[in-house]
């Protein structure tokens, strides 16, 4: 996902440096070219042979360093890098930043930077709500820096509160929302729906179906990556949300009806991933049940269709829906992008191996009123890419 792609890490004297070789770890394994940068304070807390190790590349802690490999080094890194992530970042190198000190290789590096610089802050509370650094801050966010909010919990020194160093996998999110994609969908306003709807019985029990959310939350995450604002309508589903997209959570399909219906007329791009039940209990309310003799009877009647009756009122939106058929996959769902007016409908067979509900992976194939395109199997993220792909094609 980022070959070819330079990342520069900045580690400070934080003890929460231990840390970032996960993250120099889990970069490499995406091929990134990572590079690290440490404090002389940085090395008390881990070693740059562990960096080294993990990144194939030497780690650069000194200005005058004689064999760096660069020329001069700290203007040729400074070139090189996509993007640079300093993580933990102290109060001390945070001040530094903030008034142009460069006295160190780290600090030099960053002055000579012209690419986007992420920062995540990582000290005792005290420290973090201090003035001095709250103001440093406010500086350097004014100045183009990116801060990663630092999470609040218990802190090594033994207070607890705010600062943190967030979770390596959240600073690998930060990274890829930078620079994985090509910003090709800045502008455009996506909505997502995903995962299933629950369709209550009685207080107690529900319809639903085998959706966990994987496909539209990589749909949505994809959008947002290219630089898409995003609106996601998920059901409810037991990932993580993606963290540059705003979340609306629903439970029933009459709940995710009225939250596309409010967002509906400001989108671009709509693509309905969600499974949506198809049949609710006809009056919940008044209690329908039926017991006898050990059975139980519902009268359930169909949930609005919330695609269909959307891309019937569309006026600019492009409409992608999606359906999961067990028999004649292609004629059911050419026949559904057409009885629901839609710009395309991505297809999944949910009898074949490696498709639909729970998998890693997707087949689908993408068909529009003059295309039907069989994608190979991919992973749900680089389908989310390659439906992306298809449908700017279109615009
Ligand atoms: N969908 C929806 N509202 C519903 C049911 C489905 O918006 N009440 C959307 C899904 O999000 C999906 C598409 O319709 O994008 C197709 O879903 P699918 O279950 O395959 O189709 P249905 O229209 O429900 O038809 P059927 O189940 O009868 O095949």
């Amino acid at each position: 996902m980022l070959k070819g792609k330079h990342v520069l890490l900045g580690v400070t004297g934080s003890i929460a440096a231990y840390k970032i070789a996960n993250l120099a770890s889990m970069l490499v394994k995406l091929n990134a070219d990572v590079h690290v940068i440490m404090t002389k304070n940085a090395e008390q807390f881990i070693s740059p042979v562990t960096f080294e190790t993990l990144t194939g590349n030497k780690v650069i802690d000194d200005t005058f360093e004689r064999n760096s490999g660069y020329h001069v080094a700290h203007i040729a890194m400074a070139a090189e890098a996509d993007v640079v992530l300093i993580a933990p970042a102290t109060a001390n190198v945070i001040a530094k930043l903030a008034h142009g000190i460069a006295d160190d290789m780290l600090t030099s590096t960053m002055l000579a930077c012209t690419s986007p610089i992420l920062l995540s802050p990582a000290m005792n509370t005290h420290m973090y709500e201090n003035q001095v650094t709250q103001e440093n801050m406010e500086k350097l966010k004014s100045l183009g820096y990116q801060l990663i909010e630092p999470a609040s919990g218990y802190l090594a020194c033994g207070d607890t509160g705010k600062g943190k160093m967030p979770e390596p996998e959240v600073l690998l999110d930060c990274i890829l929302q930078e620079i994985a994609c090509e910003k090709d969908m800045t502008g455009k306003k996506v909505l997502v729906t995903a995962g299933p709807t629950r369709e209550a019985i009685d207080p107690v029990r529900y319809i639903t179906n085998h959706s966990t959310g994987k496909m539209g939350y990589a749909i949505a995450e994809n959008a947002a990556r290219r630089g898409a604002e995003v609106t996601l309508v998920s059901g409810p589903v037991q990932i993580a949300k993606p963290r540059f997209v705003r979340t609306i959570d629903v439970t029933s399909a009459e709940e995710m009806y009225q939250a596309v219906e409010k967002e509906f007329d400001s989108q671009d791009i709509i693509v309905m991933a969600a499974a949506v039940a198809d049949y609710r209990p006809e009056v919940v309310a008044e209690n329908k049940i039926k017991k006898s003799d050990g059975q139980m009877s519902i009268s359930l009647e169909r949930t609005k269709d919330i695609l269909g009756t959307f891309a019937h009122k569309k006026t600019k939106q492009f409409i992608c829906g999606f359906s999961m058929e067990t028999e004649n996959m292609l004629e059911n769902s050419k026949a559904k992008l057409k009885k629901k007016n839609l710009d395309m409908i991505v297809a999944n067979n949910l009898k074949v191996a490696g498709a639909g509900f729970g998998t890693d992976t997707n087949i689908v194939t993408v068909i529009t009123e003059e295309s039907c395109e069989e994608l190979p199997i991919m992973k749900k993220e680089e389908v989310a890419g390659a439906i992306f792909d298809r449908i700017l094609n279109k615009l």
